[in-house]
């Protein structure tokens, strides 16, 4: 059993690292996370993992610790509306604006396993004829580091292919291999997946035209939130657009974005005026 000091230090660690929000009534939650990891690294129990990592300031411990207690849950084509909403007002947008560019540029910010971006990158081919010779790099970006692996891997279980593909796009743009289902390398190689925290400076990161950012704030203190979200508004073109999660919303964090009418979850520049070409 954890103590309520080691919820206070987890809680402090996981907003320290992360910007997570750990609430005290989230024991049960914490301790069937962090339990995996416990074994793993060869503790008897979570609080003796803890007090390991307080005494020995161990920040790889600490760090995998946080990573295993963010949640990872996403499916292909989640919620469905956002990715038709890129095919049919967003990406036509984006092409006629980047005629002389020839090149959009795409960021899945906290893109868990790599389904977010795949959805997006199996669009994108579909729609290749359309886009003629346009280029768009689509890079994804996790703190964790097996997010980033899996997703680099791009092999996928029975139940994740399950959860959000149609029998037809699981057909074209994927193939069996053992128990799973690996992606095609024309998708794959469509998605540069890179570790980084939201919460770090990223300016190596460049300009992006869209920025997805779904279901990752909502799990994040009002601070961090804030944080993340100016970050995300400084990557963004002054006519581009963010995408947030269903639940989630920029308004009252910062004044940087207006929502889209219509539109859930999508936003502009507050400084951009597309908002009714879209
Ligand atoms: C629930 S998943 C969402 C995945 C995908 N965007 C979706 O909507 O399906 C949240 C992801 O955000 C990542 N995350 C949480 N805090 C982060 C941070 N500070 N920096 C980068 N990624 C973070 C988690 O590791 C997790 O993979």
């Amino acid at each position: 059993m954890m103590t309520p000091e080691d919820m206070k230090y987890v809680a402090a660690e996981a907003h320290r690292i992360a910007g997570l929000a750990i609430r005290p009534n989230q024991a049960c939650l914490v301790e069937h996370r962090l339990a995996p990891l416990a074994r793993a690294e060869g503790f008897e129990t979570i609080s003796a993992m803890l007090g390991s990592i307080r005494r020995d300031a161990d920040p790889r411990l600490a760090k995998a610790a946080v990573e295993s207690l963010a949640c990872r849950e996403s499916w292909f084509f989640r919620d469905r509306k956002p990715f038709d909403s890129f095919r049919q007002d967003i990406l036509p947008v984006l092409a006629r604006a980047r005629g002389t560019e020839r090149k959009i540029r795409i960021w899945c910010a906290g893109a868990g396993n790599g389904q977010e971006a795949y959805s997006l990158a199996m669009i994108l081919e579909e729609e290749a004829e359309r886009l003629g010779d346009i280029a768009v790099e689509i890079v994804a970006t996790d703190f964790c580091a097996r997010a980033i692996d899996r997703g680099r891997a791009g092999a996928f279980s029975q139940f994740d292919v399950q959860r959000g593909l149609s029998i037809q796009r699981l057909i074209h743009h994927f193939e069996q291999s053992g128990k799973d289902w690996r992606i095609s390398a024309g998708i794959r190689r469509r998605v540069d997946f890179q570790q980084h925290n939201l919460l770090d400076a990223s300016a190596a990161l460049g300009m992006f035209d869209m920025i997805l950012c779904r279901n990752v704030i909502s799990a994040m203190t009002p601070d961090a939130r804030k944080t993340v979200l100016t970050r995300l508004g400084r990557h963004l073109a002054d006519d581009g657009y963010l995408i947030l999660g269903e639940g989630e919303t920029a308004a009252g964090a910062v004044d940087m974005f207006r929502s889209v009418r219509g539109k859930r979850g999508l936003y502009e520049k507050a400084a951009g005026d597309i908002a009714q070409a879209a």
